[in-house]
């Protein structure tokens, strides 16, 4: 373990720093949102910090514009930076072909738009994420609040019809409000148990008035870096059909955690 931090909190964070060692002077980085993907954006800002590496980041999210801002990244919009060379993001399952169910902090939109417009997207997740089918994570549709009960019913009455276990939808709340997007949008999450056809499931799902993008993300990742909390990380490269192993080292005095 890193200093105080707990074994998966660890687990997150050699990941994360095996991800900012393929971040090279002068890329334009997609920076991801989350737990894991917050441990990348520190690391991160650490090498601008401490080596005077010279990038910029396009955020996901409002969250992480405001930590990029905190660490010392400098930040662009995606407008500006239209095409990036590396995404970094964590997700909430990957299975073997590394496609990925993402969405579970409501910033799926601004993610896929992000990752999709990167040369190369790498997830960062610790060894809880992998599953052999997607699905057992609730899978997250963006729908705009026009109309969101029946996009609802449109939503359950088409996966019926799919290769899924169940097929019921709740609307993401907070506290009692209807929860909302950086986008101003709802977040439909879908309680399917096992997704056979997860390439299908995205296009279906996208074709329903009312959808604006779903959690799915195929053929989008490059790589996967699980991480371990005894400080070991495995890369997964889907291009090459390379698995390597390596261990990350790092100081328990490490001043990432000033922030913490
Ligand atoms: C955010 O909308 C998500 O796609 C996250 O990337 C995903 O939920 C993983 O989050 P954690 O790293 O917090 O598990």
């Amino acid at each position: 373990m890193v200093g105080n931090l707990s074994p998966i909190d660890t687990a997150k964070f050699v990941a994360a720093k095996r991800a900012v060692d393929m971040v090279e002077d002068r890329m334009r980085v997609g920076l991801g949102t989350g737990s894991t993907a917050a441990w990348m954006v520190r690391a991160l800002g650490e090498r601008v910090r401490e080596e005077g590496l010279s990038i910029k980041g396009v955020p996901t999210s409002t969250r992480t514009a405001e930590l990029a801002a905190k660490v010392g990244i400098p930040v662009i919009s995606l407008d500006e930076a239209r095409w990036l060379d590396l995404t970094i993001d964590g997700a909430d399952e990957f299975d073997a072909d590394l496609n990925l169910i993402k969405g579970g902090g409501g910033a799926l939109l601004q993610e896929k738009i992000v990752a999709t417009a990167s040369d190369t997207m790498v997830v960062i997740t610790d060894p809880s994420k992998r599953v052999e089918h997607l699905g057992a994570f609730p899978l997250p549709v963006e729908v705009v609040p026009f109309g969101w009960q029946t996009t609802k019913a449109l939503i359950e009455e088409a996966i019926d019809a799919m290769d899924v276990l169940n097929a019921t939808g709740t609307l993401r709340m907070n506290r009692e409000a209807p929860f909302v997007t950086d986008e101003g949008n709802h977040i439909i999450d879908l309680h399917l148990a096992s997704i056979g056809d997860p390439r299908k499931l995205a296009l279906v799902l996208n074709q329903i008035p009312g959808v604006v993008e779903n959690g799915l993300f195929i053929d989008i990742c490059d790589r996967v870096i699980i991480g371990h909390q005894d400080g070991r990380v495995e890369i997964i490269d889907i291009n090459d059909g390379t698995t390597a192993e390596e261990r990350i080292e790092f100081a328990d005095d490490d001043n990432i955690f000033a922030d913490l």
